[in-house]
C-alpha cells in the first residue's frame, strides 16, 4: 500500500505527538464538565481510539455513522445518516470528533442534526483540516493538522474503503484517484 502513496505527510510518532497536545488542551478546557464525545465513523475510528485514551476525564462515547462521499473524491452535498435514533444529548456538552474537514458538508449536517437534540454546547475536533474555500461555513475548535487540498489516506481515512489500516497519513497518487474500479 505504501507504493500507492505519493508521499507520507504524518508518520505515527508525529500523529501521536500531536494527539498528546490536543488531548491536553481538551482535558484542560473540559476539566469540570462531563463530556459526551460523538465520533463520526468510520474515518475517525483510529483518531478517536488514540485521542480518548489520552483524555483522563469522565466522558461518554456515542458514534454516528454518516456517508457524504460515495467513493468519489469530489464529495457530494448530501449527507446520509445511517442510524435511525440520535444519541440523547439534551443539556450535555458535546465534542464532535471527525477525521477531516473538507467541503464542510458532513460537519455542518452533523452539527445541525445534533442541535435539534438541544445539547448545552457543541465543540468540534478534527484530525485534519484542508486549507480551502468550503461549501459550508463550519469551523473546528481543535485541529490536528492543516493540510493542502490534496486527497489523503491512512490512519482511518479511506479511498473507496481501502487504506484505513495504514498507521500513517499520506497523499494518494493522483492517477489512482482517476482509475475506474480501483
Ligand atoms: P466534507 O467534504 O467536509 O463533508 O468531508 C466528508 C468526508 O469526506 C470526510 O469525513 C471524509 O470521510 C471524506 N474525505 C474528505 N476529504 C478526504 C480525503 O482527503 N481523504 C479521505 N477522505 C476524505
Ligand atoms: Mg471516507
Amino acid at each position: 500500500m505504501r507504493g500507492d502513496l505519493e508521499r507520507v505527510l504524518f508518520d505515527e510518532p508525529a500523529i501521536h505527538r500531536r494527539l498528546d497536545e490536543i488531548a491536553a488542551q481538551i482535558s484542560s478546557d473540559f476539566r469540570d464538565r462531563e463530556l459526551t464525545v460523538i465520533a463520526v465513523l468510520h474515518g475517525s475510528l483510529m483518531f478517536v481510539a488514540d485521542l480518548l485514551r489520552r483524555i483522563p476525564l469522565r466522558l461518554k462515547l456515542e458514534c454516528l455513522s454518516v456517508a457524504s462521499y460515495h467513493g468519489n473524491p469530489q464529495t457530494s452535498g448530501e449527507v446520509i445518516f445511517k442510524q435511525i435514533t440520535l444519541p440523547n444529548v439534551a443539556g450535555r456538552d458535546i465534542l464532535i470528533l471527525d477525521d477531516i474537514l473538507d467541503s464542510g458538508h458532513t460537519l455542518a449536517a452533523v452539527r445541525e442534526t445534533l442541535e435539534t437534540a438541544k445539547p448545552q454546547n457543541i465543540r468540534v475536533c478534527v484530525l485534519l483540516s484542508k486549507k480551502k474555500q468550503r461549501a459550508r461555513n463550519v469551523a473546528a475548535d481543535y485541529v490536528g493538522f492543516e493540510i493542502e487540498d490534496e486527497f489523503v489516506v491512512g490512519y482511518g481515512l479511506d479511498f473507496k474503503e481501502h487504506y484505513r489500516n495504514l498507521p500513517y497519513i499520506g497523499v494518494l497518487r493522483k492517477e489512482l484517484l482517476e482509475e475506474p474500479g480501483k
